[in-house]
């Protein structure tokens, strides 16, 4: 697939299923997530692996969030929350690893930076014929599962990226340019 096939044909899958990415394809999503664009050469970007056991551990830290956010959550709930990582054979977690005080390059810059690898590794994933969705949800801020994965406060989780073959297509939505692009300055 060419790269602009593959730009202009992604889709967000809506089921997720085996097999997931070898170790070697792995490795090239996150080949091709590292030659996002960065300011000042800081690779302001982190990713965390998991797959097999390691969404069982993925599962239970989401659950202590969830407890810690909403104490009265009913079993099936949390239950729920445990289950969501086996939804893909593989997680990778796309962290913002932040310089807060660097003059030239505000935080804003290398949070976009980061979520660059996050769609390059996306378009890698559409590319090798893989799905993947891009999640975040309350989950992404919470403290608790920030330090359980090792992710600095100051940081970011920038998202939970399920990648896996596709067992149920997305749609392809209808957007039109004109709709969020226009001359400047307009013509009078
Ligand atoms: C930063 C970010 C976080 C997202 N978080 C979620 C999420 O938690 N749950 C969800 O269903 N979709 C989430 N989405 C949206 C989907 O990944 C997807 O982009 C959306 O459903 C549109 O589908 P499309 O990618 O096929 O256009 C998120 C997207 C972005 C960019």
């Amino acid at each position: 697939m060419d790269a602009l096939t593959t730009i202009t044909t992604r889709a967000s899958p809506l089921k997720l299923g085996e097999p997931g990415p070898s170790p070697a394809q792995v490795r090239t999503l996150l080949e091709a997530a590292i030659r996002a664009p960065d300011h000042g050469k800081l690779k302001p970007w982190r990713f965390l692996v998991v797959e097999g056991a390691g969404r069982d551990r993925l599962g239970d830290l989401w659950v202590e969030g969830l407890r810690r956010r909403e104490p009265a959550a009913p079993e099936v709930m949390l239950q729920r929350e445990r289950e969501k990582p086996l939804r893909a054979p593989l997680i990778i977690v796309v962290i913002a690893r932040i310089v807060r005080d660097n003059a030239k390059v505000p935080a804003i810059e290398q949070i976009g930076s980061a979520a660059s690898a996050a769609q390059n590794l996306q378009l890698a994933a559409h590319a090798m014929g893989f799905g993947c969705l891009w999640r975040t949800g309350a989950t992404a801020y919470d403290p608790v599962v920030k330090a359980g994965l090792g992710v600095a406060a100051e940081d970011e989780i920038i998202g939970f990226m399920y990648v896996g073959s596709i067992a149920a297509a997305g749609p392809l939505r209808p957007l039109a340019v004109e709709d969020y692009a226009a001359p400047w300055p307009a013509a009078s």
